[in-house]
């Protein structure tokens, strides 16, 4: 088997777009708005259900990958660089599956389901700062940074550095 199912292909390109937007728009839009800009709740809202749906999709993208066909690995001498690859993505799907567990206990004890799903009307809290499970969130969000980062330079470097064409097994096309 020379490509992922055609599934697997999708969810991977929708979850890497998601995940890269979300870090980027939670650390750089979200965090510095103030809890009382009367904006902030329709952020919450996109943020929470968009964190939601990234949760939804990478399970059941971890579901379907156990359960499918495993691909051999491109050079099966290359042992250590094998082995880092496969910790590498359980560590991607474990932080980002945390990221989102995080979010949504944070949420929770903040009270944000009825104020931002359900318009009770009451104010947000004045700050987050009290909520134990957001520091969990926050340094994670760096860990998935650096993990991202990490698994952006591997693939260019097998792609471009090794000429293993990589690239091709998350793309669509003949399986083999
Ligand atoms: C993988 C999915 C997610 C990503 C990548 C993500 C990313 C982020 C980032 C980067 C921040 C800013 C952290 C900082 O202060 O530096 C943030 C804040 C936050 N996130 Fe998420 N998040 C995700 C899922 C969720 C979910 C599912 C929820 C709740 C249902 C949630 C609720 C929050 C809340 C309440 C904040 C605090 C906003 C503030 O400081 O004003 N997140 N998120």
């Amino acid at each position: 088997m020379k490509r992922y199912h055609p599934f697997l292909v999708t969810l991977h390109w929708i979850l890497a777009v998601a995940i890269a937007a979300w870090l980027l728009m939670g650390s750089n839009i979200l965090s510095e708005m103030p809890n009382s800009d009367p904006e902030k709740i329709n952020s919450l809202k996109v943020h929470m259900s968009v964190g939601i749906g990234i949760l939804v999709l990478m399970v059941t993208r971890l579901v379907v990958r156990l359960r499918s066909t495993k691909l051999t690995p491109v050079n099966t001498n290359a042992t250590t660089m094998n082995k880092l690859s496969a910790i590498g993505h359980y560590a991607l799907y474990t932080v980002v599956i945390l990221m989102s567990v995080s979010g949504i206990v944070s949420a929770q004890i903040a009270g944000l389901g009825d104020i931002v799903f359900f318009g009770s009307g009451a104010a947000l809290p004045e700050t987050f700062d009290n909520i134990a499970p957001l520091v969990a969130h926050q340094v994670l969000s760096t860990v998935l940074m650096l993990l991202v980062a990490g698994h952006v330079l591997a693939a260019l470097y097998h792609q471009f550095a090794l000429k293993e064409k990589l690239f091709s097994r998350v793309w669509y096309g003949n399986r083999q």
